[in-house]
Formats: C-alpha cells, sequence, structure tokens
C-alpha cells in the first residue's frame, strides 16, 4: 500500500489561454509527475461541471481558483493516507466527497486532476511505467465489471476479438485537418473535418501519412485563394468556405495529391458537433448551398440524416460524430437504421462518457460508438466503466482530447492501455496535440510486440460493411 502523502493544486494555462487545474501527488517522500485538465468549448449540456471563479477581473471570469483551493483543502485531506494503487474506491471517495451527480460542488476540473494524479502516483509506487499501471487498472476494471454481470466468458477485448492476441493497441488516429463550428469563428457548420488513414500498417506509418495530407491540404487551400495557413483551436486548417461539402472536397484532393488512395488508404470522417446548430427542433445550417436538394438550410432531423446520408453516397466517409443533436434521441434513432450498418455513428455530446447515458444508448439502438473524454465524467475509474460497457456492447470507442489542452499526454497512455483502438486528438500543429502523438511514438517503441495495432481493420470487427473495400 503506498499511501499519498500530500496533494498540491495549481493554476495554469491551457492552450486557448484559459485557467486551468494542475495537479502533484507526493507519495513515499517523491513529487510523482503532474496531471493537468483539459477543457472543451462544443461542451455538451450533460458533461461533469467544471468550476470556474465568475470573478470578471481575473482572466474574464475563467480563473479556477476556487477548483484549486478544493483541491488543497477539502480533497486534500479527504484523500491523505489513502491507497495510491486502488483508483476504484480512491474515486469512489472523490465522487462521495463532492456529493453531486455532475460533480458541480467541488468541480470536475478539481476531481479530475487528483483522480489523474493519483494514477500517476500509483505507477510510481508499485515501480511501472503509466501504460503498465493503467492497463493493470483497466483489466481490474473489467474483471470487475465481468463478475457483476455474471459474463462467462471473461472481458472482451478488441485486439483479442480481431486476432491479434493483443490487449494493448496502438490507436488509429483520426485527425482533424479542417476545423469549423465553435473552434474556427464558424467559418463552416461542421466542426471537423478528420481523416483516419485506414491502410497504413503501424501507427508511425498513419502518422507519416496524416502529416503529408495536412502538408497538402494547405497548399491547395492556399492556391485556391482561401486560408491554407490560420487554424483552429486543434491545429486543423480555418478556411472560410462557402459550403461545408467544399472541405470534403479539398480533403479527398489533399489525400490524392497525397499520393494515397481517398478510401481505401485515407477514408473521411466528420465532427458534425450537430447540437450547436441544433434549434427549436430545427438543424440551422449556414454553408449548405451545395445540397439544396436537402431542404435549404433549416433542417429536420431526417433532412439532416438525408444531407448525411449524400454525403456518405459521395465521399469515402467512415465515421460521423453527433450527426444530430444531444437530446434529440429521435434523430439519432434515424440516423443509426439509416447508416448505422455503413459507419461509425460516435456519440459525444449524446454519451457524455457517461454509463447511464451510454446504457441508454445501447437499450435503445442509438449510434454504435462512444467519444471516451475524461474530463466529461471526472474520474479515471469512472472512464473506465463506461469504456469497458462500450466494449462489452460492441460500441467501439474512440478517445479523445478537448479543444483546450495541455501538454498533458495521459490519454495517450489510456488509449494503448485499454486497447480503445482509436484516438482524436486534433491536427497534426500545436504542441498540445504532439505531446499525445508524440507519446504514442515512443510507446510504439518501448512496447514493441506488447502492443498490437489494428488500424483500418478495427472497422471490420465493427460490423460495418464500410466503404473500405480493402482495410490492409
Ligand atoms: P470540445 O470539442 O473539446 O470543444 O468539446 C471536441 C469535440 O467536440 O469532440
Ligand atoms: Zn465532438
Amino acid at each position: 500500500m503506498t499511501r499519498i502523502e500530500h496533494v498540491h493544486a495549481r493554476q495554469v494555462l491551457d492552450s486557448r489561454g484559459k485557467p486551468t487545474v494542475e495537479v502533484e501527488v507526493t507519495c513515499a517522500g517523491r513529487h510523482v509527475g503532474r496531471a493537468i485538465v483539459p477543457s472543451g468549448a462544443s461542451t455538451g449540456q450533460f458533461e461533469a461541471c467544471e468550476l470556474r471563479d465568475g470573478d470578471a477581473n481575473h482572466y474574464d471570469g475563467a480563473g479556477v481558483l476556487r477548483a484549486v483551493s478544493n483541491v488543497t483543502d477539502e480533497i486534500a485531506s479527504a484523500v491523505l493516507g489513502l491507497d495510491a494503487v486502488d483508483q476504484k474506491t480512491f474515486d469512489r471517495r472523490l465522487c462521495e466527497l463532492d456529493g453531486t451527480p455532475n460533480k458541480s460542488r467541488l468541480g470536475a476540473n478539481a476531481i479530475l486532476g487528483v483522480s489523474l494524479e493519483t494514477a500517476y502516483a500509483g505507477a510510481s509506487a508499485v515501480g511501472i511505467p503509466l501504460v503498465e499501471h493503467l492497463h493493470t487498472l483497466w483489466r481490474r476494471c473489467r474483471r470487475t465489471r465481468a463478475a457483476a454481470t455474471g459474463a462467462k466468458s471473461g472481458p472482451v477485448t478488441i485486439g483479442r476479438t480481431a486476432g491479434l492476441g493483443r490487449d494493448m493497441l496502438l490507436p488509429l488516429p483520426m485527425v482533424n485537418m479542417i476545423s469549423g463550428g465553435l473552434h474556427a469563428g464558424r467559418n463552416l457548420d461542421v466542426q471537423d473535418i478528420l481523416i483516419l488513414p485506414v491502410g497504413a500498417e503501424s501507427y508511425s506509418q498513419a502518422l507519416e501519412w496524416i502529416v503529408r495530407v495536412y502538408r497538402r491540404l494547405g497548399r491547395l487551400l492556399t492556391d485556391a485563394g482561401c486560408e491554407g495557413y490560420l487554424i483552429g483551436d486543434e491545429g486543423g486548417f480555418g478556411p472560410k468556405l462557402t459550403d461545408n461539402e467544399q472541405a470534403l472536397q479539398f480533403v479527398v484532393r489533399a489525400i490524392e495529391a497525397a499520393g494515397l488512395r481517398p478510401g481505401d488508404d485515407v477514408a473521411l470522417g466528420l465532427d458534425v458537433a450537430s447540437t450547436h446548430f441544433f434549434r427549436d427542433g430545427k438543424y440551422h445550417l449556414t454553408r449548405n448551398s451545395l445540397s439544396p436538394s436537402a431542404g435549404g438550410s433549416s433542417l429536420s432531423a431526417a433532412e439532416m440524416v438525408d444531407l448525411l446520408e449524400q454525403w456518405c453516397d459521395r465521399y469515402p466517409l467512415i465515421s460521423i460524430e453527433d450527426g444530430v443533436a444531444d437530446d434529440d434521441w429521435n434523430g439519432w434513432k434515424l440516423l443509426t437504421e439509416k447508416l448505422g450498418r455503413r459507419v461509425q455513428l460516435i456519440g459525444d455530446d449524446l454519451f457524455v462518457t457517461n454509463r447511464e447515458r451510454l446504457q441508454r444508448g445501447v437499450d435503445t439502438g442509438v449510434a454504435n460508438s462512444v467519444l471516451i473524454k475524461v474530463n466529461q465524467i471526472g474520474t479515471l475509474w469512472e472512464t473506465l466503466e463506461t469504456l469497458a460497457l462500450a466494449i462489452d456492447a460492441g460500441y467501439w470507442p474512440v478517445v479523445s482530447a478537448r479543444s483546450g489542452e495541455t501538454e498533458d499526454a495521459t490519454i495517450a497512455d489510456l488509449v494503448v492501455a485499454t486497447g480503445a483502438g482509436q484516438i482524436k486528438v486534433g491536427s497534426i500543429a500545436r504542441s498540445e496535440r504532439l505531446a499525445k502523438y508524440n507519446q504514442l511514438l515512443r510507446l510504439e517503441e518501448q512496447l514493441a510486440d506488447r502492443a498490437g495495432y489494428l488500424g483500418g481493420r478495427i472497422f471490420r470487427q465493427a460490423n460495418l460493411k464500410s466503404q473500405i473495400s480493402n482495410p490492409q
């Protein structure tokens, strides 16, 4: 047993210059690294609540000094002496201490910082790298769930389901090329146009392809008189295009210009983030000129789904996130019926990494994948529990960063340790993004044969009749 001896926190800044919480823990007389909490811009209404000071004279109200003092006062006194290795008990203590369903009393930002940092303390206590410790926690979480649900066959892992014989996986990166929505001044309705290098044979090859496509895209945009250098919050280009569909066309051309095959080598993905243009039961698009047949710019859920289906017919799209809004369950049902056998449909604002909301989706046949963001739920153990539910239900998860990020790369270790198979951390510009991509390069080297790589084959396992005819 390794007891937490001291907990310290401070206010630092994230990639948008917004304050956030950094936590350091002392265990066995040593500091054990630090964890920094990320923050969203297109946040879902059902997310755990981050505490901001609201003092207009300090960072325009966005300060987190109250969250910091919640860590150093109330949380620190409650967790001193707890075992850093027992993440489950530790995180349960944090949730009980807060006492609200959405962590609004102490702040999800305060709680998550301590929870993540405890994983570093646990790894240090056992004397193993973070990824190995997270893998141990993951196996423990799977066993606990299997025992609770009476599963006879034991826990499923994506790597073994795919016949890879490995539980840890380097992820397929899903990478933002063009940013819109709230991440780029609403230049487009769709928040992210992403690429998935499904034909790459390794994580490092995937990364090289991504950089190649990104550079070609910048040149193509500049040659066309668009902004091929201004970038959004997640490092994707932020051109002012006339239509959402034009963005898809540019990315397809960039894939071709990189000497790669759209679809077979590099497929497309969208994060529509449609909750943010959904009002009064309609989807209000402002950049929809190329698709007048879809019903103009204010679309019903059925028309929105039709529009997405048309895009799937015209472009090699394999993944769509938040195609309809977070409380439009009927729209989600329709979307899943129309596209769920052909495209990965990820619930982000819909599920907010919350086990109860994901269970509702599974029970009602809504979506077929889930985005996993640690700060949406607020503790590491709850994140693992949501991941476990997702994998048992065949909802292959995508571990994701936020638009407000830092040098903290914990989620790179998390995605490998849990074998989740896919990661989304933004583009390959800006160091808060590269911190994760580079950590994955290190893990690829350090783990060698201990971790597998499924890449685009993960979509076969997800039973999608995808448009990719021959993923490697
Ligand atoms: P956010 O964006 O971090 O601003 O919520 C990321 C996403 O929507 O996936
Ligand atoms: Zn999203």
